[in-house]
């Protein structure tokens, strides 16, 4: 069996979750490689909802998941998210990297006082807790929270950001009374993470090697990436299929596959470019119909058509051969359904997105219209298979597929885990 990537292609929320859970029918191994809990992955079956941000969707499944080295690991959602699965019957066999970025309390007060409003993030101290990584001096891991120096690394880390702390207003009394509540709460953690900490490079190299179904499971999307997204308007790993490679420790000539997932239309939520975002009531039918509010925050996500340019360049930088489109059911009753095909930019064509927020501020999307689909009852469809969907719906994924030359492996027609239609490159894919 392969090792299989599945990443977003757009900017985050492409049901990458739903996408993994399907698959996970199969897979030997779930492994997140990027981001921590400003993911919002929701799985829905056997009749519940779950959602998901920092657990490996593959807890749904009761199958074995791994939060590996790229992760930003916050304790007290993972802690809560165990609890909250314990208490739903579910049981969670799941192993946290040694290596993962430990992403404190105040790294979420940072983020919702300093990156929040000026970003747009989700608040949940990624930012933070990845600029502390990457400047050495303030970061900590989670093989330092069980190591008998934490104290002491705990206290340097806390000198270096006092002047930070205290002007974004998170520590406003005495340092050392912050110090020693940080470490109680530490010592609580400890306790409870024990059974689950180890070396992801060790369970994910020896499942590969052993010809295991690995998948790696992408957080938000490729336009997202800090450095392949519409920077500055990103988050703070790197989301693209690249990713579960530095984010696990395993080599680029281990992922046999990497299968893209993206909506049918586009969503951003937050702020940045995007060039095909609609408004008005055709925006409001899109929000409505597929329910697009932030998983995490809340918040109204902004919609718009297809945008192709950004699928071919999420193409390119991630190796897609194989497609996973999502939400087909929300576009129907449009009599109509437009889909980027190219961008304008002062009078000449572009057929890949220039990732470049102010160019993509200025392109004029160059649409196609295809014809719509109205269809009353999915299940129906669902029953029969791919072969049984209307001709109009067959057009406009294998448009898509065309367009960006690579093979779709499923069609989503509803959040429901039976609510996918598996078509015949599924097999391809498995039989890898
Ligand atoms: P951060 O990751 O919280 O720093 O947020 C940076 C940007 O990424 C913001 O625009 C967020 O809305 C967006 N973002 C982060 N995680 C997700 C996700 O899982 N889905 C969609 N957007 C996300
Ligand atoms: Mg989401």
């Amino acid at each position: 069996m392969p090792a299989v990537v599945v990443v977003g292609m757009q900017f985050g929320d492409e049901s990458k979750g739903a996408v993994v859970d399907y698959l996970a029918e199969w897979a030997d191994l779930v492994v997140r490689y990027n981001g921590g809990s400003n993911a919002g992955h929701t799985v829905v079956a056997e009749g519940q909802k779950y959602k998901l941000h920092l657990m490996p969707s593959s807890v749904v499944r009761g199958k074995r998941g791994i939060l590996g080295a790229g992760v930003a690991f916050d304790p007290e959602v993972f802690l809560q998210e165990l609890e909250d699965l314990r208490s739903r019957g579910k049981g969670v066999d799941v192993l946290i990297s040694l290596k993962a970025t430990l992403l404190l309390p105040y790294h979420k007060e940072l983020d919702a006082a300093l990156t929040g409003g000026r970003l747009g993030t989700t608040k949940r101290g990624i930012g933070p807790a990845y600029q502390d990584k990457m400047a050495r001096i303030s970061g900590l891991k989670v093989s330092d929270l069980f190591s008998s120096n934490f104290p002491k690394r705990l206290r340097d880390v806390l000198e270096v950001k006092e002047d930070e702390l205290r002007r974004a207003g998170v520590l406003t009394g005495d340092l050392e009374e912050y110090y020693r509540q940080l470490l109680e709460r530490a010592d609580s953690w400890r306790e409870a993470l024990e059974p689950f900490v180890g070396d992801d490079h060790l369970e994910v190299n020896a499942a590969i090697t052993e010809r295991k179904f690995v998948l790696f499971e992408g957080a938000q999307g490729t336009m997202l990436d800090v450095d392949h997204g519409t920077y500055p308007f990103v988050t703070s790993s790197n989301a693209i299929a690249g990713g579960a490679c530095t984010g696990v420790g395993v080599s680029p000539l281990a992922i046999d596959a990497v299968v893209g997932v993206s909506k049918a239309y586009t969503t951003r939520v937050g702020k940045g470019p995007f060039p095909t975002e609609l408004t008005g009531d055709l925006a409001r039918y899109i929000r409505d119909r597929g329910g697009e509010y932030g998983t995490t925050t809340g918040r109204p996500r902004r919609v718009g058509w297809l945008d192709l340019p950004m699928l071919r360049y999420s193409v390119l930088i991630n190796g897609i051969g194989y497609l996973a489109i999502r939400k087909v059911d929300v576009l129907s009753g449009l009599d109509k359904v437009k889909v980027a095909v190219a961008y304008e930019i002062e009078g000449e064509e572009y057929r890949l997105a220039p990732p470049y927020v102010d160019t993509l501020e200025r392109v004029k999307p160059v649409y196609e219209e295809l014809d719509g689909w109205s269809v009353e009852d999915w299940s129906e469809l669902i029953r029969e298979g791919w072969d049984s969907f209307p001709e109009e719906v067959k057009a406009y994924v294998e448009f898509v597929e065309r367009e960006v030359n690579a093979k779709t492996i499923m069609v989503g027609v509803g959040p429901e885990r039976e609510m996918t239609a598996p078509t015949p490159a599924l097999g391809d894919l498995l039989s890898l």
